[in-house]
């Protein structure tokens, strides 16, 4: 069958892959509402597209941290992909730098920073979760900083993992051929099978849940690279993210797998993209999986999209080439919507262009006018009709 759009590979790979490794790849936590939310609060959002522009020369390229991309879609660090394929992270990689796009490396990719950076050019982010012992942090830090990796994305929103009731009744565990490769030399590349989630104990025992904000200050401390936070919902953290220094914030509820009935991430976009004020620029993810979702993420203010589970669910269907197609058709897509709405470049994109369900009515000048008078006229009726209905 002809794959034409990113969802078709969920179902592609869920035929192919262990019900233990679907599984952990598609869930999310608890009763999944956010999971769900993530995709329909997209649809929620309408365009208020723009005819009779020249759209004979789209120009989607953009600069992220300086660093100039074909796109503005990205690919989130997602974990343990030669669960997905043998090649995991590396095809991953390659995909990435043949689509001219950045990808985002798992602390718990099963391939290490050195490998994924042997694959050849191509601009990368490291994502870090913190550990107890600080020197291992500091060791991979080192390690990703020497691979060529442009900027570390810190991960904050997993003190613990959320609870994702597949894998506890799966007994979800990293199989036994696969290591968490960055953390092999430092004898915490094995995940032990426990009596639920196996990651759920690992975090429980690994991740450092202390992590605070004078952390991202510590972490400059240690490199020189530019800092992403991953995982900001609320204007008052992202606030607090740029006194801390941050480069930058991906808006992201961790594609649902951690604290359920959080927003949908492009719902929570706009009140960080207004705290930010322009300073640092904004990302996000979440159940982006069409090229008209990346041009709502832009118009609400984001200067670019990662992606998660397409990316997993494409490279298990069929490797680097699913991962390629993937970007290409959201590539693809995205400029089709560029075009459609009558947007040539990226900066075109405003937020005139969408209207969402939080958008007060919008009224032309004439028709305004039409219901202001009408709302006079109801407004006077009901004032002078009250001391009627009373006398009588
Ligand atoms: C993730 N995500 C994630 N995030 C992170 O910071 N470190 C990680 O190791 C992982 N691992 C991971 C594994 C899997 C299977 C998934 C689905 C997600 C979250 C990821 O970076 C991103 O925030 C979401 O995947 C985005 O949502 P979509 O695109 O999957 O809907």
């Amino acid at each position: 069958m002809e794959i034409t759009n990113v969802s078709e590979y969920e179902a592609i790979a869920k035929e192919k892959l262990p019900k233990m490794v679907y599984d952990y790849y598609a869930s999310g936590a608890e009763d999944q509402w956010t999971l769900k939310e993530n995709r329909n609060a997209f649809s929620r959002i309408l365009f208020r597209p723009r005819v009779l522009v020249d759209v004979s020369n789209i120009d989607v390229t953009t600069s992220v941290l300086g660093f100039k991309i074909s796109m503005p879609i990205m690919i989130a660090p997602t974990a343990m992909l030669k669960m997905a394929h043998p090649e995991g992270e590396c095809a991953t990689a390659r995909a990435a730098s043949a689509a001219g796009t950045i990808m985002t490396l798992s602390s718990w990719g099963t391939s290490s920073v050195e490998e994924v950076a042997a694959t050849g050019p191509g601009i990368r982010f490291f994502q870090l979760y913190v550990f107890k012992d600080r020197n291992v942090v500091t060791q991979l830090v080192r390690r990703a900083e020497r691979s060529g990796f442009k900027a570390i994305a810190l991960t904050v929103d997993t003190p613990r993992l959320g609870r994702r009731e597949s894998d506890i009744k799966n007994r979800f565990v990293l199989p036994p051929h696969l290591t968490l490769k960055n953390f092999e030399g430092l004898d915490l590349g094995q995940m032990e099978r426990t009596a639920d989630s196996g990651l759920a104990s690992y975090v429980a025992s690994q991740v450092d849940r202390s992590l605070n904000w004078k952390d991202v200050k510590w972490l400059q401390t240690i490199t020189q690279l530019p800092i992403l936070v991953k995982g900001v919902l609320t204007a008052e953290d992202a606030k607090i993210a740029i006194q801390a220094g941050a480069a930058g914030i991906i808006v992201s509820n961790h594609g649902a797998r951690q604290l359920d009935y959080v927003p949908a991430t492009i719902t929570a976009l706009e009140e960080v993209v207004q705290a930010v004020r322009g300073q640092i620029p904004v990302f996000v993810d979440g159940g982006v999986r069409r090229g008209t979702d990346v041009f709502k993420a832009l118009a609400l203010g984001a200067t670019g999209v990662f992606i998660g589970r397409p990316v997993v669910f494409s490279l298990a269907a069929d490797g680097e080439a699913g991962v390629r197609k993937v970007l290409q058709m959201l590539r693809d897509e995205f400029e089709l919507t560029m075009v459609l709405s009558g947007c040539r470049t990226l900066k075109e994109i405003t937020r005139h262009h969408i209207k969402t369900e939080w958008d007060p009515p919008r009224l032309a000048p004439s028709q305004g006018k039409d219901m202001e008078h009408l709302f006079h006229e109801r407004h006077c009726m009901f004032v002078r009709v009250r001391p009627k209905a009373a006398s009588n």
